[in-house]
């Protein structure tokens, strides 16, 4: 995967902060299984899985730290 996705960890908002934990997730996912056809068979069980959802927050969770960090926290 070469094309350039991640140019910054910087944020106007935390709201946007927040969605770029989401991408970076995502991206991990993407990263580890690259394989289109695999993730869209994959996708049914986690969506309707309440253990794989909070796992699922829980990435989300631990990449919106370092993205919070890296805008200190948006003060200023
Ligand atoms: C869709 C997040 C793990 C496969 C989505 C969507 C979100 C999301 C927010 C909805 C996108 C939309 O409808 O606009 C995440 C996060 C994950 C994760 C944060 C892990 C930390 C996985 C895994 C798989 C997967 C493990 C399968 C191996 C898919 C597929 C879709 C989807 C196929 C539907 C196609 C698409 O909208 O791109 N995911 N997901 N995801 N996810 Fe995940």
């Amino acid at each position: 995967m070469s094309d350039l996705w991640l140019s910054t960890l910087k944020t106007a908002t935390p709201q946007e902060g927040y969605e770029l934990a989401i991408k970076l997730s995502r991206m991990g996912i993407k990263y580890t299984q690259p394989s289109d056809e695999v993730r869209q068979k994959l996708r049914d069980d986690y969506a309707n899985n309440a253990d794989s959802l909070t796992a699922v927050s829980q990435v989300v969770a631990t990449n919106f730290q370092t993205v919070a960090a890296a805008n200190n926290y948006w003060n200023e």
